[in-house]
């Protein structure tokens, strides 16, 4: 979850480093260093803090060199401080390493390094590469590289400078993503494209264990057995404006504001001309179809919460039992999966390691693994089987918005489109939601044109030390993300309750002031909702509730009510959580925090 950028070529290397790091310093964001090679001599220079740290010291004190390797980081292995940022060196200094990912048995490549002799600086994991490479080299770079990696276990995507190979750059990876950008008389290295659009659109991805060996004019690209590999050219078709905040003050507030379009390109091109759901990206035969008897839904985080209204569509419309699983957690309970198990990963980023993991868990005992992710060419995306792409484009805020309101769409989509095929939903019934879904883009569009009444009530509210959410059905569901939302970029804390669940125990917490998000959008729950919304009144609660628009009765019983465009009952967490990224979003602004780059959070969590 840190950032990598490398370059081989005539530019002035440091600013264009700094320039590449400031697209991935979403990625991770407590310190930053670059390598320069120049005349005979590696200059690192790094620190602790964010990347304008670094970026003002070079302001004053230029490094020139054509040859070098930036990083930024989110702290593992060692407190973020100077000497823990990337990158590191071996001894002598001739040799320099930025690493993302965790080298599982570092502690004992540590131990028997510093038998040899070695002298360890830092308390990281990655400083182990830089002295492994040079315990190998004989020299030849590539070769040392080759051995120091094979001792190497856990996941990483290293690039590497030498002083004594000033015409190299090389890279590799395993289980973390590495793109190597094609340039003329100049190539790059790259954690994520975006840090390397502005030079190239042309870029190959790296699978694992292999190596990429790259000059000025030329790149080869090896396997595990250093046998040359030919690799197809990847053309990107997005352009940096996407991946850039377009006058927005933060991403949060842009991609929230692209949920209508996202919501509108992940659902088009996957209606017929007969408006029927037609998902030719999931192959499953008929027998295959017939053989599934459970749906095991896992991912982490936000993700995961899309995957409880995953887990309630499916049951509903397909009827085919479903579970959901935090992936940190699945493999831990010997999960019962098997060739009947269609298993169902969501992950915007499509690299988190927990869900990657699960994923090969359950192929590997047989199920029929289908990916959601909004990353194309990500891991997971190419380890399934079937691939479901969520078109949000880029999403750059650590808080996940379009990517969430997509992984939901993509949900009901395919719970619809397993019903239609299984006969467990009508046509009629079917026609109904996706008439309804093709109005939510323009009921997104309503609620957030109206954002000044939860800005308001957002600045009255930014102060609270605890915020509670609430709902019953698939109003729980989303209750949970609201309430992830609001912890991750306001600090405040918060929980989400099963309004049933609250009065044992939760409700122990509620007194005079207490603010209590109560969502009631379910018209068959509506009247035992209302009885949750007096338990919690009666203890002192300040109650907001979210309900359909049109639903006046609960003004009667709520201290204040937002309200939502009306849409059919299954689909409202669509809406309502755009009312509670909204009140997060302006609750964090008040409250003065840094919302794009939350503290101690990073985008895509790529180890375990
Ligand atoms: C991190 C991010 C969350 C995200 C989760 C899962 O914790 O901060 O926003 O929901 O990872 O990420 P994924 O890329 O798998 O959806």
């Amino acid at each position: 979850m840190c950032g990598i950028v490398g370059y081989i070529g005539k530019k002035q290397v440091a600013p264009l480093l700094v320039d590449g790091l400031k697209k991935l310093e979403y990625r991770g964001y407590d310190s930053a260093g670059i390598a320069v090679y120049n005349e005979g001599a590696i200059a690192i220079r790094k620190f602790k803090g964010r990347l304008s740290v670094l970026e003002d010291y070079l302001e004053n004190e230029k490094i020139n060199g054509s040859l070098g390797i930036g990083h930024t980081r989110w702290a593992t292995h060692g407190e973020p401080n100077d000497i823990n940022a990337h990158p590191h060196t071996n001894n002598a200094g001739d040799i320099a390493v930025v690493h993302n990912g965790i080298i599982e048995n570092y502690m004992k490549l540590k131990e028997w390094l510093i038998s040899q002799g070695k002298i360890f600086k830092t308390d990281t994991d990655t400083e182990v590469i830089a002295h492994l490479i040079d315990y190998y080299y004989k020299n030849d770079l590539v070769e040392a590289i080759r051995s120091a990696v094979q001792k190497m276990e856990g996941a990483y995507a290293i690039g590497v400078i030498s002083k004594n190979s000033p015409d190299k750059l090389i890279a590799v990876r395993k289980d973390s993503p590495l793109v190597v950008g094609i340039g003329e008389g100049e190539n790059y290295i790259a954690s994520d494209i975006p840090a390397i659009l502005k030079h190239t659109r042309r870029v190959y991805f790296l699978e694992d264990d292999e190596m990429a060996i790259l000059s000025e004019n030329n790149i080869e690209i090896f396997n595990e057995l250093g046998q040359k590999v030919e690799k197809e050219v990847f053309e990107v078709t997005w352009d940096i404006e996407a991946a850039e905040k377009g006058g927005y003050q933060h991403f949060m507030m842009k991609e929230i504001h692209e949920q209508p379009k996202a919501i509108r390109d992940t659902l088009s091109p996957r209606l017929n001309e007969n408006n029927e759901i037609e998902l030719n990206e999931i192959k499953l035969s008929k027998e295959e179809l017939e053989k599934i008897n459970k749906v095991t839904i896992v991912a982490c985080g936000t993700a995961s919460y899309a995957g409880l209204v995953g887990r309630y569509a499916i049951e509903k419309f397909a009827r085919i039992p479903a579970e959901l699983d935090i992936a940190s957690e699945f493999r831990y309970r010997d999960p019962f999966v098997d060739d009947k198990t269609l298993f169902i990963a969501i992950s915007q980023s499509g690299e988190t390691a927990d869900t990657l993991a699960a994923l090969r868990e359950a192929k590997s005992k047989g199920a029929m693994v289908l990916a959601i992710t909004n990353v194309v060419g990500s891991r997971i995306s190419r380890e399934a089987d079937n691939v479901f792409y969520t078109w949000a484009g880029p999403e750059i805020a650590v808080a996940s918005t379009k990517a969430y309101i997509t992984q939901m769409l993509a949900m009901y989509m395919i719970a619809l489109d397993l019903g239609r095929k299984k006969g467990t939903i009508s046509k009629e019934d079917c026609n109904e939601i996706i008439e309804e879904l093709k109005l939510l883009p323009q009921k997104a569009e309503e609620i957030i044109e109206n954002d000044q009444i939860i800005q308001e009530l957002a600045d009255k509210q930014f102060n609270n030390q605890s915020v509670f959410y609430t709902g019953r059905g698939i109003d729980d569901c989303v209750a949970k993300e609201g309430s992830l939302k609001l912890k991750e970029i306001s600090y405040i804390h918060s929980e989400a309750i099963a309004a049933g669940e609250f009065k044992h125990g939760t409700i122990a917490l509620i007194e005079e002031g207490t603010l209590v998000f109560a969502l009631i959008t379910q018209d068959q729950l509506f009247d035992k909702m209302l009885s949750n919304i007096k338990e919690v009144k009666a203890r002192g609660a300040y109650v907001v509730a979210i309900a359909k628009a049109g639903n006046r009765e609960i003004e009667k019983s709520a201290d204040k009510v937002i309200y939502i465009p009306d849409t059919l009952d299954v689909l409202t967490p669509m809406l309502s959580v755009i009312q509670m990224q909204l009140f997060a979003y302006y609750v964090a602004i008040a409250r003065g925090c840094d919302v794009d780059k939350p503290k101690n959070l990073a985008k895509s969590v790529t180890v375990e």
